[in-house]
């Protein structure tokens, strides 16, 4: 395995009931920006609780960070954090949210004219504003990472700084009872992919993040097929696992020393951005023709992956490849979401543009070889078709 330095600094509050202890978290002298999204945590309670833990301190709100944060939305929060001398940021929401107030942590300190630099120029970080979160989809792990992506122009990009790692999250598996069935699909196969990213690679006899990874993924094909069963739809012991899956999916552990892919992920920006298509259901269609373009330089995971995760254990190498990826895809279809680009009417005339904006964002060595090139993501993109 690799050399490396670990570090997760974010506190996790995890179960039932578990909003309250936010009023502990944030210093009472605290002056809090509540922020929120499109207004689900007003209809499922969490708002309430929210308000009621922040009873003794200092608040105001800033609401409608829409899906796939706009940094036009985003930069609204600036006036209101200069003008209410704001020194702490609570988050309550799903990936967007959590994505959005980064930014907005980091924008409130950038030195610059344009703060979208800190996505186009990966312009520096000196200060942030602390960040609290109350998470309330299970998808992304933003809640205790550094990352954050976040959309301008149809340019969806990524920055990531320790800075802006949430000092803590509460995970109660309670407020995701209220997600719908697409949203509960996405978030356990986005939590998926991100484990796939990490784990399909080539060998480095990272024992601990081999299994760690393999247990992530059967947990998320278990669970994520039982959640969408009536009888288990509601079931808050499931809700629990698909939630910490999904952290320790994208905390930093399982990547850690090891080789990480993310092709799947940036082909998937490209489409979002140009299609608006869900962040999790662009990965569902981008996976599967991965697997089969980079199958030689991921054969000795692959088969690995097959073995332990699918329990293919008879055949050649080059038959329990081919079921693994077969094997993906049904679990994908099980989760109800596409594998095709023409499962959402996206066409052959289309990957040219997809390919175009890899490269105006300098995506032209993927993978964890860089061997991903245009070439090699304009194939993706046709197999994917
Ligand atoms: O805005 P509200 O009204 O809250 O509604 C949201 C939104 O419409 C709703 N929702 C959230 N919690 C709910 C709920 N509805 C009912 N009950 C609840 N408990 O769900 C919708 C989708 O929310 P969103 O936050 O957009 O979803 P998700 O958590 O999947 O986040 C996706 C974003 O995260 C980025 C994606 O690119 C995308 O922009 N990612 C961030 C990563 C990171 N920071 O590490 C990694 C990921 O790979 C990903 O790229
Ligand atoms: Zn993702």
């Amino acid at each position: 395995m690799f050399n490396f330095s670990f570090e997760n600094t974010t506190k996790i509050h995890f179960g039932e009931d578990k909003i309250a202890a936010i009023s502990k978290e944030i210093p009472a002298n605290a002056k809090v920006l509540l922020v929120y999204g499109g207004g689900s945590i007003k209809s499922n309670g969490v708002y309430d609780q929210v308000v009621e833990a922040l009873k003794d301190h200092t608040f105001v709100e800033f609401s409608g960070i829409e899906p796939n944060p706009n940094y036009n939305t985003l930069i609204k929060a600036l006036p209101v954090i200069k003008g209410n001398d704001i020194d702490y940021i609570l988050a309550v929401g799903g990936g967007s949210v959590v994505d959005g107030v980064k930014f907005i942590a980091a924008a409130a300190f950038f030195e610059g004219d344009e703060p979208w630099d800190i996505l186009s120029k990966q312009a520096p970080i000196n200060k942030a504003l602390p960040i609290g979160v109350v998470l309330t989809l299970p998808a992304t792990g933003s809640e205790s990472n550094i990352g954050s992506v976040v959309t301008k122009d149809g340019n969806k990009l990524a920055f990531m700084h320790p800075f802006v790692r949430p000092k803590f999250a509460v995970l109660d598996p309670k407020v995701t009872l209220s997600l719908s069935e697409r949203q509960v699909s996405n978030g356990v196969v986005d939590a998926f992919v991100h484990t796939i990213e990490q784990y399909l690679t080539y060998p480095v006899n990272g024992k601990v993040q081999d299994r760690f990874a393999e247990g992530l993924l059967l947990t998320l094909i278990e669970e994520g097929e039982k959640v969408l069963q009536p009888e288990f739809n509601k079931d808050l012991e499931v809700r629990a696992n698909i939630m910490w899956a999904a952290t320790m999916a994208l905390n930093g552990l399982i990547g850690t020393g090891v080789p990480q892919d993310w092709t799947t992920h940036m082909l998937g920006h490209e489409l979002t951005a140009e299609f608006n298509i869900d962040h999790a259901r662009t990965l569902s269609i981008v996976l599967p023709a991965v697997m089969k373009v980079c199958k030689a330089d991921k054969h000795a995971k692959l088969v690995q992956y097959a073995e332990r995760v699918w329990n293919i254990t008879t055949g050649s190498d080059e038959q329990k490849i081919e079921q693994a990826i077969a094997k993906t895809e049904a679990f994908f279809v099980a989760m109800k979401v596409p594998t095709r680009l023409s499962d959402v009417d996206v066409d052959a005339s289309k990957v040219d543009t997809l390919v175009n904006r890899l490269e105006a964002h300098g995506m032209t060595q993927l993978g964890e070889h860089q061997k991903v090139t245009l070439d090699v993501s304009r194939e993706i993109y046709h197999l994917a078709l």
